[in-house]
């Protein structure tokens, strides 16, 4: 996609942004604390805010249900009585959420920056292409299934031809049912959850593709397509990539007993390299469980291993796999001045940065979605 195109694209996804206003910055964080107790008291059982796991500590502290995408996909679903559900996460996640919510409720994401690399690598004009020249190519009996980190008119693709949406916990199942309904997958956005996911349920590499959007058919062959039992979307997160090998090399060396953990956004050798890895959830819990004494490296963004560290110290040692610490920067749009101003907002009756996922999307979104959520 060219740089114009990709801002367009991008401009339709986000709508039109609200910034913060001037008097909300340089609000002390006292002041900040109280003004949000206050705002949250006020709106009482009308709101209901969700905080990802990789939110800043200041701005999590206020989640009245935390987890990673999928757990904060299902509160979104089942959280019908609140009227406001106020999302501390990224763009994604919270389109999710109005997808999933019901009609009389409303999403809010307080800074519309906070978007995700990755989903933007997936683009609904390039997926249709993708699917006519797979097609074009001989494969007949593909089922697409979209990462959740993805926009939400790549989910309604996948829910309007019989795919699915998944997230890093539960994407093997996913995989197992989207191959119990066509020979191969199509997945995207990101080729390291593909390909790790996939090995795991013992697809060996040469039976995957990667799909380069940038290139005509994919850059693939017609033998390449045909024998492939997944092809790969070239994308990949941004934050999970800068963890390496050598990383882990490094911390068995200066910490012996170690065991690594990743998100398997990693990319392939990293995965290999690790002893473990698992979705955010999956990582807290295996972290949390380990016994007194366990030394652990975490792949994954630098929030959630900081907030671990501190929660289990000193009956455990939690150490960031990077030690220059991998950051979210778009989750880290989010901050407590922004969640302020979004709740003493809807008080005064305005409703700024809301998420409405266009109704032409939103059934097959929530197809797709419920098809997820249906897999056990
Ligand atoms: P989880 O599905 O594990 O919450 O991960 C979401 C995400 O964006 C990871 O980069
Ligand atoms: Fe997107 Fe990566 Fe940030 Fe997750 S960590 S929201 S995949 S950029």
């Amino acid at each position: 996609m060219s740089l114009e195109a990709l801002i367009e694209y991008e401009q339709q996804q986000i709508g039109e942004r609200q910034a913060l206003p001037e008097r909300y910055l340089g609000v002390s964080e006292d002041e900040l604390d109280a003004r949000i107790s206050a705002a949250r008291a006020a709106l009482g059982d009308r709101l209901v805010i969700l905080g990802h796991h990789y939110q800043r500590d200041e701005v999590f502290k206020y989640a009245d249900h935390s987890g990673d995408s999928y757990n904060l996909a299902r509160a979104a679903a089942a959280h019908t009585d609140a009227e406001f559900i106020v999302f501390c996460g990224v763009h994604f996640m919270a389109e999710s959420a109005d997808v999933l919510s019901a009609p009389h409720q409303r999403v809010f994401l307080p800074d519309l920056a906070a978007g995700c690399s990755m989903a933007d690598m997936a683009a609904p004009d390039e997926l249709e292409r993708c699917w006519q020249e797979l097609q074009a190519m001989g494969a007949a009996d593909v089922v697409p299934v979209t990462y959740m980190n993805s926009a939400a008119a790549i989910k309604a693709f996948c829910g309007r031809e019989g795919g699915v949406v998944c997230t890093s916990s539960n994407a093997e199942a996913t995989f197992s049912w989207a191959w119990a309904r066509g020979e191969q997958i199509l997945f995207l956005p990101d080729e390291h959850l593909g390909r790790n996911t996939a090995y795991a349920t013992g697809v060996p590499l040469e039976a995957m593709a990667v799909w380069d959007p940038q290139q005509p058919m994919g850059g693939l062959t017609r033998a390449q397509v045909a024998t492939a039992r997944i092809i790969l979307w070239k994308g990949h997160c941004s934050v999970h990539t800068r963890f390496s090998v050598a990383q882990i090399e490094e911390v068995r060396r200066t910490e012996p007993g170690v065991r690594v953990i990743v998100h398997p956004e990693c990319t392939w050798d990293v995965v290999r390299a690790a002893d473990e890895s698992g979705s955010t959830g999956a990582i807290i819990r295996q972290v949390r469980k380990s016994p007194v004494g366990s030394v652990w490296a975490i792949g994954t963004e630098i929030h959630l291993v900081n907030r671990l560290a501190t929660e289990l110290a000193p009956d455990r040692t939690v150490l960031t796999l990077d030690a220059l610490g991998c950051l979210c920067s778009t989750m880290f749009r989010v901050s407590p001045n922004h969640l302020c101003w979004v709740l003493e907002s809807l008080i005064a009756g305005d409703t700024p940065n809301q998420i409405v996922v266009p109704d032409e999307h939103k059934d097959w979104t929530r197809i797709a979605l419920d098809r997820m959520l249906s897999i056990q």
